[in-house]
This record gives structure tokens, C-alpha cells and sequence, in this order.
């Protein structure tokens, strides 16, 4: 179980899911499940660890700055072919050392496919185009709170995860929802004009208006929630609704299920479609000039 401070302030935004209830869940189970992510709840596994792979993970490292791998395990699932690129910076940075090298790739192989394992289980209904493991092993300090604004946030949607490989905790904190944000920096955000325009744009207008930048982290007196998730610990959430921000934490894998905007439970909460709607609320909401 992570350990959590809510704010009483802010809603309850997190959840804490039983495993043993919900992968292979009843039909009820899922849509409930399915609920939740796509409104952006973060929705944290209890009864559950993660182990596939991350003893040799967990005393890996990649140098500070390196970007955010997307390894893939031949053989399995991805709906995507390894990248030999990003294998061969795994392999420098392991300095070509042979017996590392394929002691790393096993442990990625079986993390990947445990991730695999568990998405599919927990969220059955959507179709995946295709299933991204990313590794980013580096040490992370206060990235400010955020909403995700995704390049591909204009043609699909996806189940996130994100699973603590390290063995210490990765500390977070949680924040509003993108409605509530909208509904008070809509205008500072100038937003109006960003109207047509691809969702990122907004959801990167919003972030700047109410958060500031990337180094603006605790700058300002927004209430949140913190949580330590444990090592091991695995958590979802739809990060470009839900403003979220890391505080601290050294080795992460981060799933990127893509699925089309048809399997969303509830079709309105895809990403462009929500934005159409924040600004025709406002229009409404605006009397129109004499
Ligand atoms: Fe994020």
C-alpha cells in the first residue's frame, strides 16, 4: 500500500484497487475500473507487487538526461518491433559489457511481459494499437505539477501505468482535475484563442497558467495530495487530466497502451473532445458583445 497524505482540502482523487478483485474482473468490474481511469482517478494496486525483472532494474542506473527509453522485448505483444537505437544506448550504457547486457534484456523481457500480463487483465475492452514499454531509469527531482500534453493526444487515447522498479519509494503529488483548473484559469490561459487548435496546446496553456513551469515546483499555494508509492508498487492514471507532479524517484516503467477514441467508456472523455467542450461552455458562459 502507498502511503498518503490526502488534503482534505481537494477532492479524493485516489483510489485503491484489489487486485485479486479486479484483473480478471466480472464485466461489472471492468466498467467500473474503466470508470475511474477515464476520469482520471489515480487508481493505485493494493494486493499486489511487482517483481517481474526489477531486482536487476533496480540496481541499474542511466546516466542524468538520458531520455526516456522505449524498450521492447521481441516476441511478445507490443504491436511494435524492439528499436535498435534505443538498445544500443542500453548496451553503451552498459558498457558493452556482454554478460549485463543480456542480464538486462531478461529482466526487461519478463518486466514487459508481466506490464503486458497486467493491463491486459485489468483493462480487457480496449483494443490496443499498441502496447509502449518505457524505461527511464534516471533520477527525477520536482517536476512541477502538469497535466500530460502528449504529441499524439489529437489521434488517440491510452491506458498509462506506471510501475516503481527502484527500491525506494517514488514520491508524487497529485492535484486537481483539468475541469476544475479550466474553470478558474481559463482566461489567464488565454485559451479562447487557442480554440481549433491541437489539445496539447491547451492542456500546456492550462499547466503554464495554473502550475507555472518546470521549476516552479511547490512556487505555489495549490492544495494536494502526496503519496509514496513502494517499490514495486504500480499505478494508473490518466495523466492529462489529472494534474500530477514527481517530488522524487530513480527508476520507473511507464506503460503507453494506445487505443482509439470508439473503446472509451465514455466517449466524451477523450482528450479533444473534452477540450471542444471547455471552450463551447465558455462561449456560452460569455454574453456576446453588443
Ligand atoms: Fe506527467
Amino acid at each position: 500500500m502507498p502511503k498518503i497524505v490526502r488534503n482534505p482540502r481537494i477532492r479524493d482523487n485516489i483510489r485503491i484497487v484489489d487486485y485479486n478483485l479486479y484483473f480478471n474482473g466480472t464485466p461489472e468490474r471492468q466498467t467500473e475500473l474503466m470508470d475511474w481511469y477515464e476520469r482520471g482517478e489515480v487508481i493505485v494496486l493494493s494486493n499486489y507487487r511487482f517483481d517481474a525483472g526489477r531486482k536487476v532494474i533496480a540496481n541499474t542506473s542511466f546516466p542524468n538526461g538520458t531520455k526516456k527509453l522505449r524498450l521492447h522485448s521481441a516476441g511478445l505483444n507490443h504491436l511494435d518491433a524492439p528499436r535498435e537505437r534505443e538498445w544500443g544506448e542500453v548496451r553503451q550504457i552498459l558498457n558493452n559489457d556482454e554478460a549485463k547486457v543480456a542480464e538486462f534484456e531478461a529482466a526487461v523481457a519478463a518486466a514487459n511481459a508481466e506490464l503486458i500480463r497486467l493491463v491486459d487483465g485489468l483493462f480487457p475492452r480496449y483494443r490496443y494499437t499498441k502496447r509502449l514499454c518505457i524505461y527511464n531509469l534516471t533520477e527525477m527531482l520536482a517536476i512541477n505539477l502538469h497535466f500530460d500534453s502528449p504529441q499524439h493526444a489529437d489521434i488517440s487515447t491510452q491506458v498509462r501505468a506506471f510501475v516503481n522498479m527502484d527500491n525506494f519509494p517514488r514520491i508524487w503529488h497529485v492535484g486537481q482535475s483539468l475541469e476544475e483548473v479550466v474553470r478558474d484559469f481559463y482566461d489567464e490561459a488565454g485559451a479562447a484563442k487557442l480554440e481549433g487548435g491541437h489539445p496539447r496546446a491547451f492542456t500546456r496553456a492550462m499547466t503554464q497558467a495554473a502550475f507555472g513551469d518546470r521549476f516552479e515546483s511547490g512556487a505555489r499555494p495549490w492544495p494536494r495530495h502526496s503519496i509514496a508509492f513502494r517499490p514495486g508498487e504500480v499505478w494508473f492514471v490518466y495523466p492529462n487530466v489529472t494534474a500530477h507532479e514527481v517530488i522524487y524517484g530513480r527508476r520507473l516503467l511507464d506503460a503507453v497502451f494506445m487505443f482509439e477514441q470508439d473503446d472509451l467508456l465514455n466517449k466524451e472523455r477523450y482528450l479533444p473532445t473534452l477540450v471542444e467542450r471547455f471552450h463551447a461552455e465558455r462561449r456560452k458562459a460569455t454574453p456576446n458583445p453588443e
